[in-house]
């Protein structure tokens, strides 16, 4: 690792987000601004592609000036620009790579590319002002997203191994999706968490333990959700809507609680890091404190969702690897795990 690259401007515009941030060692967040386009994909009820991409390129001058400001817009303070090289949407992913790009040219500052995903695990290493430290390696990772649910084993806090993952929706697609069947609003997680605060809880549905495997599966739940919509015959009303809220959300949570304790057992590892926009379900951070073999850490709501700090530590973190590509850097919409 280059010890003099500290200070680093990073950029996230992977999906809905235009965010830009800096960070010092990885750690401590200078400023962290991020501006949501979610009011403009809600009256389509998912992320349109082509509309995320013309957002980002409104607003990316402003985000990452508002990023510069608490520094007084001095340059001579940052050591390197990053940027979310994928996975994500081409689109998106292009306009904040080659802002990155402009910027670290016409600054003569390295550009560092990131990883998304991992840029999540790295959420849990900003200074969250609790006073807490980072999480010590070894650890095991539950990453849960709109786009990725995957269990990870953390040896140090540069090397990341997949253990499993889904082998259908991600977490958050299967909570968008089922929200769109029972007639919630997007995006589906804060919804159905909401609608299942009225729950008795008298509903049960099924859970795909996949046993043997820490991989995860969601498409049959969701499935099972459809089939009790359509059985209530188009008489979906509220009291029912909550029901089925709460039994998938219980579903959901059981299964990953489940798994990545069990995971955390057999692994022998000192904690459990909970990262990604489904982190923050607060039925889910309820279960797995309360059920985890060991001590928990999970970044607090702002940095759980698509932020550009995480990017900013991933940068400081994963380095060696992002600097690889230079300013010849293309965006790589499938990035996997370990990619960088
Ligand atoms: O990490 P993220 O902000 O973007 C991606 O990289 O995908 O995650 C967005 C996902 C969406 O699917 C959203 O429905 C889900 O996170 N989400 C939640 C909650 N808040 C956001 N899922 C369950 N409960 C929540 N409270
Ligand atoms: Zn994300």
């Amino acid at each position: 690792m280059n010890p003099a690259l500290r200070t680093i401007l990073a950029i996230e515009t992977s999906c809905d987000e235009t965010a830009a941030a800096v960070v010092r060692d990885g750690r401590v967040v200078l400023s962290n601004v991020v501006a949501s386009q979610i009011d403009i994909h809600r009256r389509f009820g998912g992320v349109v592609p082509e509309v995320a991409s013309r957002q980002h390129i409104l607003a990316l001058d402003a985000v990452v000036q508002a990023a510069l400001a608490p520094l007084g817009a001095d340059w001579s303070m940052i050591d390197a620009v990053a940027a979310t090289r994928g996975p994500g949407l081409a689109g998106a992913l292009l306009t904040g790579l080659h802002a990155a790009k402009a910027l670290a040219w016409a600054r003569g500052l390295p550009l560092i590319a990131v990883n998304h995903v991992e840029a999540h695990v790295y959420a849990s290493w900003l200074d969250d002002g609790s006073g807490r430290g980072p999480p010590p390696a070894p650890l095991v990772v539950l990453i849960v997203s709109g786009g990725h649910t995957l269990l990870a084993h953390l040896a140090d806090a540069r090397t990341l191994q997949v253990l499993g993952q889904t082998r259908d929706d991600a977490a958050g697609e299967a909570f968008d999706k089922v929200a769109r069947l029972l007639g919630l609003g997007f995006p589906g997680g804060p919804a159905i968490e909401r609608a299942a605060r009225a729950a008795t809880g008298s509903m049960h549905l099924p859970r795909a333990w996949l046993r043997d495997s820490d991989d995860f599966s969601f498409s049959g739940l969701k499935t099972a959700v459809l089939h009790q919509v359509r059985a209530a015959g188009g008489a979906l009303d509220d009291a029912l809507r909550a029901e089925l809220a709460a039994a998938f959300q219980e579903s959901v949570v059981d299964v990953l609680v489940r798994k990545t304790c069990d995971a955390a057992r057999r692994l022998a590892v000192g904690g459990i890091v909970l990262a990604g926009g489904v982190a923050a379900n607060q039925r889910l951070r309820a279960a797995l404190l309360a059920q985890a073999p060991v001590p928990v850490w999970v970044p607090p709501l702002a940095l759980c969702t698509d932020n550009a700090a995480m990017i900013a530590a991933a940068a400081f973190w994963r380095q060696d690897a992002g600097l690889a590509h230079g300013l010849a850097c293309d965006v790589a919409p499938s990035l996997r795990l370990g990619q960088v």
